[in-house]
């Protein structure tokens, strides 16, 4: 097959520099126990039945354990703070007695790291106040331990610094007391030193770097599902995900376990901001999520309108007050005393996430949003129109979304490779002077739902179309982002982890051709075959997009068919000959779970031959020195 493909410089147009970006969630334990660096689980002893867990023992002393004759046991009375009630009490009789905590399926370290131990403690009973803290290989072997020393007189935060011996891939913490008595613990909490840019309370190196170098736009968090939750009482609220650990109100996950927002709002905000990327936070829209199965709030039910529902609404003003007041605002200093005295800078607010289109939700989301636009005219609201499928209310939404003149709104599908090489027209007729598409949440699911060539390249072919739209698309991001192993709820995401290692699936190397290579100008292309087979339409994609900063001209090239092609590029004053090149190119068959992408560097002509291989994706950075005008 030869395909030719003629841009035309003189029909180009502006895009949305925000085009990619990532999608957030708390869903297959991808903040405690993946992104957040927290090594320690259920550190606050929150764990409980209202989590409504998949997992057996769940409740205030999951992961932990006691050694020796040591008892461990609860309390609420005299907490370190209400929204914290509960505490262990740890009853030793001799040196030797100790709980520890089992990790995230144990705790790995690396011989000669740091990690920094902190915990609430206090005397109960007893004549001894110290306690040594140890890292303990499965054989019991100490690998590094520190001391400290508990008050009498109530609860102390007490920090220490544990230095490795050894590398271990499943450790425990332990905490040994040296005398026998009754000691109380909480928000025990081992971080390693070396966090992404190096924060505190900060996040796992790897799996940041990871996300960073999609070279994300934006961040959409906390969810998903996540942000309206299982019925209203389980409805994300960020006030409670701000301010110190310890005050912080860790809730039930809609996904069946705990999340203790120990990476909360403003470790969203640091995330963003260390990357370069926008904050899209998204709050519900008064209601939770309609498929609500144990919250007990009912399918239909909403915040109660009048003294509730106001205050929800506040809350959604206080945000964004708190992202980019002053420190004279009230909110404003929260985050300034939080450790981040400029502002954020927020641009989206996100109302509502896939909801039905309810009279409730229609309400609700009507107060919020004219609040919103009354107050905050510079922020750009996304709502939501339901996921789309066949017979759901999407075009419902879109026309409440219509009235209400919703500057974008956010949709969501996940469907099969075949939905998406079939529908690569999909916006073409999107009204251009009506809102913008977030295509919030999306995915290729193939039979079995595994990442392979055949769900990357119909992704990377319908991308090309995105791009192509991006005058009425502004934003996309596929999900889920991420999965822990062993703890995944959804399937397929875009990396996998476990304590060690990341793999980086074929979806997540698109998502990062793309992201790496967006561009601010689209340029048309005519593009002419030799075979006019259906499948050659269907199959074979282009893009042409320049960079505004570098100059670069942009191509991609998805061949989607079974066999070779022959691809002429025509670029004529786009860019001089012998002008240099990156490519990058990933190729494999349908079935292939593991292909890469590799670069290559080049030059390339006014007119130039390339061979693409059977199912590839290829991508053609043309460096500056493009002659095409700015
Ligand atoms: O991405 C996983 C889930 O899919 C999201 O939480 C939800 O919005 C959608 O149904």
């Amino acid at each position: 097959v030869t395909v030719t493909v003629t841009p035309r410089p003189q029909d180009q147009k502006a895009i949305s520099p925000d085009l990619f970006g990532v999608f957030f969630e708390d869903i297959n334990y991808a903040a405690d126990g993946g992104l957040y660096a927290e090594l320690v689980q259920n550190r606050g002893f929150e764990y409980s039945d209202a989590d409504h867990p998949r997992h057996e023992g769940w409740g205030p002393a999951y992961a932990w354990r006691t050694y020796g004759g040591a008892a461990l046991s609860f309390d609420t009375a005299n907490p370190i703070h209400a929204n914290n009630a509960h505490y262990a009490v740890l009853d030793v009789s001799k040196p030797g007695d100790a709980m520890a905590n089992t990790g995230f399926d144990g705790i790995a370290v690396k011989q000669g790291d740091t990690y920094l131990l902190s915990l609430f403690g206090r005397m109960v009973e007893g004549n001894g106040r110290r306690v040594r803290v140890a890292l303990r290989t499965k054989d019991g072997r100490e690998i590094g331990s520190a001391t400290v020393t508990l008050p009498r007189d109530g609860w102390r935060k007490l920090d220490a610094k544990i230095k490795a011996t050894e590398t271990a891939a499943d450790a425990e913490l332990a905490i040994m007391p040296e005398a026998a008595g009754r000691y109380a613990f909480d928000m025990v909490s081992l971080f390693p030193k070396d966090t992404y840019k190096g924060r505190r309370n900060g996040l796992r190196r790897d799996l940041a770097e990871a996300i960073a170098n999609l070279k994300p736009r934006f961040v959409r968090f906390p969810g998903g599902c996540v942000a309206h939750g299982n019925g209203i009482q389980n409805i994300y609220r960020w006030k409670n995900t701000v301010g110190p650990l310890e005050s912080r109100k860790g809730m039930a996950n809609i996904w069946r376990y705990h999340q203790s927002v120990g990476l909360g709002f403003y470790e969203y905000f640091q995330f963003c901001e260390d990357m370069g990327a926008e904050p899209l936070p998204v709050l519900a829209a008064g209601v939770p999520c309609q498929n609500s199965s144990w919250g007990g709030d009912g399918q239909q039910g909403g915040i109660p309108l009048g003294k509730e529902m106001d205050e929800y609404i506040q809350d959604v003003l206080d945000l964004i007050e708190w992202a980019n007041g002053d420190k004279t605002t009230k909110w404003g200093r929260v985050r300034a005393e939080a450790g981040h005295p400029k502002p954020f800078n927020l641009k989206y607010v996100g109302i509502g996430n896939e909801d039905l289109i309810s009279e409730v939700f229609k309400e609700r989301f009507k107060l919020i949003y004219d609040a919103v636009k009354a107050k905050y005219p510079d922020i750009t609201v996304i709502g939501t129109v339901g996921p789309f499928y066949e017979g759901s209310d999407y075009e419902y939404g879109w026309q409440f979304a219509k009235e209400l003149d919703v500057p974008i709104v956010d949709e969501h599908y996940y469907c099969p490779p075949g939905w998406f090489i079939h529908n690569r027209d999909f916006y073409d007729a999107y009204d251009r002077r009506g809102p913008k598409v977030y295509l919030g949440e999306y995915a290729a699911h193939a039979p079995g739902r595994p990442n392979n060539m055949e769900t990357a390249l119909s992704v990377a072919l319908y991308l090309t179309d995105l791009e192509r739209n991006a005058d009425v698309v502004s934003l996309s991001s596929f999900a889920p982002l991420m999965a822990r192993r062993g703890n995944t709820q959804w399937t397929p995401d875009m990396m996998y982890f476990d304590n060690t290692s990341v793999r980086l699936t074929t979806d997540y190397y698109v998502q990062r051709m793309y992201g790496q290579n967006a561009g601010d100008d689209y340029i048309p292309a005519t593009v002419a075959s030799d075979n006019d087979r259906e499948d050659v339409n269907l199959r074979f994609g282009q893009s042409v997009v320049r960079d505004q900063e570098t100059g670069d001209v942009i191509i991609k090239l998805v061949n989607a068919l079974p066999v070779g092609v022959e691809c002429r590029l025509n670029l004529g004053d786009m860019v001089a000959d012998g002008t240099p090149t990156e490519v990058e190119r990933m190729a494999g068959e349908p079935s292939d779970t593991r292909a890469k992408p590799s670069k290559t560097t080049g030059t390339i002509s006014k007119e130039q031959a390339i061979s693409l291989e059977p199912y590839s994706f290829t991508v053609i950075r043309a460096k500056a020195g493009s002659t095409l005008k700015k």
